[in-house]
């Protein structure tokens, strides 16, 4: 079904108050990237990881690298879940080869170049999916095709920093990762979503709070704004990662 003009004009009047709304709040604060670059490496090295990281340009940047590090330090996961590969999930990999994350992983990407180079440097599962069209209410866009996804174990970390999106075109491809809720573990969890000082990121944000209310899911959120903006949405076991 194609998008009316009366959902068109709902779904721009909305963008539009996030948009003013977030000027309100202000925006990123790359001046903070130093902060959380000293944090990463100080954990990195106390971990005996070596800092071989390039958070740079479409890449995680420090503050999403800390907020990896810092949950799987301090939360137990059992599961990770991520959605585009790349920096973090070198450090997953790392993470896990030093015993700190002791769950498993699961890394989901489309690019198949891609794919295949980060395949080689982890030990965990990259499972390379297609994008597929979807019609999601008034939102068309290309997301993963999960339907690949075979695990049934509830995620206990779930990271949205994927597909590749930001431009008008695909500005709503990541809410593809929406029907990955359901997923979520019973007793806790935490969600990343990176990006969110954009329009489509933002509304999903939107939309995932949308959910946990409607599901009666009681949840906390934190942000964390350097170079990107990162909100966290954490409950049960893991709530205190709110305040990270
Ligand atoms: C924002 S990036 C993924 C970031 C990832 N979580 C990280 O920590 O770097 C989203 C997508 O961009 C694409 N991408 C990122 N870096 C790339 C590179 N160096 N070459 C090709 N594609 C890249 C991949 O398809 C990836 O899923």
């Amino acid at each position: 079904m194609t998008e009316t003009l009366k959902s068109r004009i709902k779904r721009l009047a909305r963008q539009q108050l996030l948009r003013v709304d977030r000027g309100l709040r202000g925006g990123v604060k790359p001046e903070l990237e130093a902060v959380y670059q000293n944090i990463f490496n100080r954990d990195l090295a106390a971990l005996s990881i070596e800092d071989t990281f390039y958070p740079l340009n479409s890449a995680a940047n420090y503050s999403l690298l800390y907020l990896v590090l810092r949950s799987a330090r301090e939360l137990n996961i059992r599961s990770v879940v991520e959605l585009g590969a790349g920096q973090t999930t070198i450090l997953i990999d790392a993470l896990r080869k030093k015993g700190v994350l002791k769950g498993s992983a699961l890394t989901i990407e489309h690019d198949d170049a891609w794919a295949q180079r980060i395949g080689q440097l982890v030990s965990h599962p990259i499972l390379n999916v297609r994008l597929v069209e979807r019609q999601d209410g008034p939102y068309r866009y290309k997301g993963y095709d999960l339907s690949a996804l075979k695990t049934s174990d509830p995620i206990d970390l779930l990271l949205i920093d994927g597909p590749v999106a930001g431009d008008e075109e695909r500005m709503h491809s990541r809410h593809g990762a929406l029907p990955l809720l359901d997923r979520l573990d019973p007793d806790g969890f935490i969600l990343i979503l990176d990006d969110a000082e954009r329009d489509g990121e933002a509304e999903l944000v939107e939309r995932v709070k949308e959910y946990f209310l409607k599901k009666n899911i009681k949840f906390a959120s934190g942000q964390s704004d350097a170079a990107k903006r990162q909100v966290l949405f954490a409950t049960g076991r893991m709530m205190s990662s709110a305040f990270f």
